[in-house]
């Protein structure tokens, strides 16, 4: 669980702004959506708070350590970020089964087998995944191994949970269930979670707070009654008009 505080952040890719300068603070233990149309700079975001990419400028803490910081030249690589990762492609490996794949973070952090056995069995629980550990990814449903993803994102303990539109491959049934199930885990695990969605219903739905973005900037940050009872920009009420029951 951390708290995650971007100050004047930006990012530009070749003399494209795809974030201006950016505050932002995610409180520990937040279910926090990022809501927006296409290009409007969220999956930038994202990628700017896992380390994935480098901003061109600001400064970022995730907890109390400084991750960036343009004028001290502090830039923190992800994988000393400690951060679960699912992305719109959830990326399984093809060539390893279900417990493989949920096992690998444990694998190259060393741990016994023992405590990977156990480890692996608690998280595929958790994702109601029991039974299916020695399927290969290509005999799951889009479903399942999205939830292996989770599964194998979770298995590390990170601080912050960072998904990117993780449900985009499910049917509007499915995507239901799992975005109860994510909401029903988050709050379990208390976790600091940044969720990417251009979808609203899911964004006012499932999140405690909800930023909504457009052509690179954040237009507006709420609670979902607030974006859905209070858009304040003519943007905010054309994109929010679609949906008023939260
Ligand atoms: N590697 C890159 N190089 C150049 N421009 C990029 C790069 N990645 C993103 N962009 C641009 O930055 C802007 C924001 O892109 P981003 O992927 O953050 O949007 P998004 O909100 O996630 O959109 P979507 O809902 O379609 O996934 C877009 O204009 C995009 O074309
Ligand atoms: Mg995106």
């Amino acid at each position: 669980m951390s708290r995650i505080e971007l100050h004047e952040i930006t990012k530009v890719y070749h003399g494209t702004i795809a974030l201006h300068k950016s505050n932002l603070v995610i409180s520990e233990g937040m279910f926090v959506s990022l809501l927006g149309p296409s290009g409007c700079g969220k999956t930038t975001t994202l990628r700017l708070i896992a380390g994935l990419c480098e901003p061109s400028g600001g400064k970022m803490l995730i907890g109390d350590q400084v991750v960036f910081d343009l004028n001290q030249k502090i830039y923190t690589p992800p994988e000393k970020r400690n951060m679960g990762m699912v992305f719109q492609s959830y990326a399984l490996w093809p060539h390893m089964t279900v417990f493989q794949n949920v096992a690998y973070p444990l694998k190259i952090q060393k741990h016994s087998k023992q405590h990977i056995q156990e480890t692996v069995q608690t998280f595929l629980a958790l994702v109601h995944l029991s039974g299916l550990e020695h399927r290969y990814p290509h005999e799951l449903s889009g479903g399942q191994q999205q939830r292996v993803a989770l599964a194998r994102a979770l298995i590390r303990k990170p601080e912050v949970l960072l998904l990117d539109e993780p449900l985009s491959n499910l049917d509007a049934k499915l995507r239901k269930a799992m975005c109860r199930e994510l909401r029903d885990l988050q709050q379990r695990l208390k976790i600091t979670t940044v969720y990417v969605t251009h979808d609203q219903q899911e964004a006012l739905w499932m999140s405690d707070k909800v930023v909504l973005m457009n052509q690179g900037r954040i237009d507006q940050l709420g609670t979902p009654q607030e974006l859905a009872h209070q858009p304040k920009s003519e943007f905010a009420k054309d994109f929010l008009s679609s949906r008023k029951e939260v």
